[in-house]
């Protein structure tokens, strides 16, 4: 079984991907920054799940973090980028941390990861972005951008990667709206998907290596819509 590990596993999505792959016999290493959601995560499955205190805006620890955890594992197969972080209506506080989080730290975190499967020569990075990544939103415009650059740059790590004809693979996962504290203050949502289903469907996309899917898979409907509504509909909304 392959080794896995899950920056950002502390709750929610992350939470139940390490959980899961878990369960499918995947040893798996957990991050985050709240130590005592990871010691219970260990606790639970102390013959799977290694875990490492980290914080992905501390861009001078973080990637080492990561390079020791590979090492504690004796090496692994798939790294998931899942922290992330969404403030609305975002004073300046919230929009360093959505830019520090969703964009420096995961820049920093998957250089590191693709530069270990470089060396290693095989290696399979997924990222995941969001539904949102699609178009700007009045309440969450830096979530939205920060989403965007994501994805535009795991395009680029593919097409970095393409060049070299190694097995490595990059997936980006935009999930639609997820039952997690991310959105649990919000009214009049639709097709919330629970974090369980969601990460059985990310271990899904994984297995058939795609490069981008949208979860759940009614979420490519709403991607094609957001896409090519004209702005003067798209701005009554
Ligand atoms: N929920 C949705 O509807 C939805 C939809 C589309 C995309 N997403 C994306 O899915 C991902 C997971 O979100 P979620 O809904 O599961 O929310 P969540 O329950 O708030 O989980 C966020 C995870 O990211 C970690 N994290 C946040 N900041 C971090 C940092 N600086 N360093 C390390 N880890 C950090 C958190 O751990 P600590 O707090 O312990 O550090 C936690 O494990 C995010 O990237 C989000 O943008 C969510």
């Amino acid at each position: 079984m392959p080794n896995a590990i899950v920056i950002g596993a502390t709750s929610g999505i992350g939470r139940a991907l390490a959980v899961e792959l878990a369960r499918q016999g995947y040893k798996v290493g957990a991050t985050g920054r709240r130590v005592e959601r990871l010691n219970q995560l260990e606790n639970e499955f102390p013959d799977r799940i290694l875990t490492r205190p980290m914080d992905v805006r501390d861009v001078a620890a973080a990637p080492d973090a990561l390079r020791e955890l590979i090492v504690e594992m004796h090496g692994v197969d798939v790294i998931v980028i899942n922290a992330g972080v969404l403030f609305r209506d975002a004073d300046w506080g919230g929009i360093e941390a959505m830019i520090d989080t969703n964009v420096t730290g995961f820049v920093a975190t998957a250089e590191a990861a693709m530069g270990y499967f470089l060396d290693r020569r095989s290696g399979h990075l997924v990222g995941i972005s969001s539904i949102a990544a699609i178009r700007g939103a009045k309440g969450s415009p830096v979530y939205n951008a920060s989403k965007a650059f994501e994805c535009t740059y795991m395009d680029g790590l593919r097409h970095r990667i393409a060049k070299t004809k190694l097995p490595i693979h990059v997936t980006d996962i935009r999930p639609g709206f997820v039952d997690t504290k991310m959105i649990a203050d919000r009214g009049g949502l639709f097709w919330v998907a629970s974090p369980e289903k969601v990460a059985r469907q990310i271990i899904d996309a994984i297995h058939k290596k795609k490069k981008r899917t949208y979860i759940t898979k009614r979420w490519h409907a709403i991607a094609w819509l957001a896409k090519t509504v004209p702005d003067w509909i798209y701005h009554k909304w």
